[in-house]
């Protein structure tokens, strides 16, 4: 007799932001450093406000606190969207343990198995995680460097929907791509909701990192269809304390937040640190927000400037987050990350980087493709992008392409 394991959990596979670690261990073992740019971790240190507020914490028990999250947390959300044009009554509002369980928990109550999720491609690889767990098909709508990574049209959309598609999702600034859909792309969406009853997941987690011209509408200001949208939402990008573990679901629908909030009630409650933590965050500064906003603006000029002087390799200006989604001139992007990590160095220096396949639905994908995420200094871009440069230099001349 043999131990099995489930079948749903045989389905899941590693994260592909984190697949490389053995090799970057073996790396770091034979004493190289590595430029980790294969996660997205920002680099900017945790406002104060957050460690001050746990100090400050006079509690004698650290209790299960409401399973929805601390009144006070939701209140400070409330009045942060309020400042969008947004209004949610803080019973609208669930916190979660991240924007990750936000969406696990969404996923959960919409979909059964092999319900169809109606997406564009590549997306945030942990989706597919959610996904292969749930057995949920991709109605994946594939999206394109040389277009920016914007829908190409309504009708490339629609003509992805069946009847067993319950729901679309995106992340809006994108999550490995960087676009920020414009308003006639949301529009379309919205309509297609409502043609098809669809539900919309709306992951906004970089809302404020938008750069130039650009602007990031939410799906939360779209009244006509309040009752579809889901809002996940998190502190982890927006004040760079990915480690709180705090994000939130939020939706004017009543039966989903129910039913989300039963999800809530059986893992208990979230961390009452760090949510009290995150009180403190949302006191953080506008013009603060502004200024990490400015940071990360000069750093995608900064990188896209280095994009261009490296050879034959395909990307776009990223519009918002902190990623670019790059085309290499290799066949096997994987294979040259993980030579870069074995067996390549500039002065013992080497990096990390994410492999693009397992940002795609679609088998075959993305395999000359890599995520690079630029929330690390210029000084640190300037020396990755070396690195870049000449690693592709030497394995073509390797590999003879
Ligand atoms: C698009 C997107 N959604 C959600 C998350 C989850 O973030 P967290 O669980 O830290 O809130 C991330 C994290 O990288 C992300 O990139």
């Amino acid at each position: 007799m043999s131990l099995e394991l489930s079948k749903r959990i045989q389905r899941l596979k590693t994260s592909p932001i984190r697949k490389l670690t053995p090799y970057s261990e073996q790396a770091l073992a034979k004493g190289k450093k590595i430029y980790y740019l294969n996660i997205g971790q920002p680099d900017i240190e945790t406002s104060n406000l957050f460690f001050e507020g746990v100090a400050a914490y006079k509690g004698k028990i650290l209790k299960y606190e409401h399973s929805a999250g601390l009144k006070e947390l939701r209140e400070k959300i409330k009045k942060y969207y309020e400042k969008y044009n947004m209004n949610y009554n803080i019973d609208e509002i669930l916190i979660t343990s991240g924007g990750s369980e936000g969406l696990q928990f969404t996923l959960n109550s919409i979909f059964d198995e092999n319900d169809e999720i109606l997406i564009g491609e590549p997306y945030y690889a942990n989706y597919n995680s959610y996904f292969d767990v749930l057995n949920i098909k991709c109605n994946a709508v594939r999206t394109y460097a040389e277009n920016g990574y914007h829908f190409s049209s309504l009708e490339e959309l629609e003509k992805n929907i069946t009847k067993k598609t319950k729901g679309f999702i995106f992340s809006n600034p994108s999550n490995p791509t960087g676009v920020i859909h414009t308003k006639e792309e949301l529009d379309n969406i919205a309509y297609l909701a409502k043609k098809y009853d669809l539900y919309i997941i709306s992951d906004e987690v970089y809302r404020e990192f938008v750069y130039g011209d650009n602007k990031c509408i939410s799906f939360g200001t779209y009244k006509e269809i309040e009752d579809r949208v889901i809002i996940i939402d998190s502190i982890s990008k927006r004040f760079s304390a990915c480690g709180a573990r705090v994000g939130c679901v939020i939706s004017k629908n009543k039966a989903f937040i129910e039913s989300v909030y039963r999800q809530c009630q059986a893992r208990l409650a979230v961390p009452t640190l760090e949510m009290i933590g995150a009180i403190a965050l949302y006191d953080v500064a506008d013009n603060q927000l502004e200024k990490y906003r400015t940071m990360y603006e000069k750093r995608r000029n900064f990188i896209f400037n280095e994009f261009k002087t490296i050879d034959d390799i395909i990307v776009k200006e990223p519009e918002g987050a902190f990623y670019s989604f790059v085309k290499l001139p290799v066949e096997n992007a994987e294979a040259f990350c993980i030579w870069l990590l074995s067996e390549f160095d500039v002065d013992n220096e080497t990096i990390m980087l994410a492999p693009g396949e397992g940002f795609y639905a679609t088998e075959g994908l993305g395999r000359d493709e890599v995520r690079i995420c630029y929330a690390s200094d210029e000084n640190q871009i300037k020396k990755a992008m070396n690195i870049l440069r000449q690693g592709l230099k030497e394995y073509r001349k390797i590999k003879q392409i």
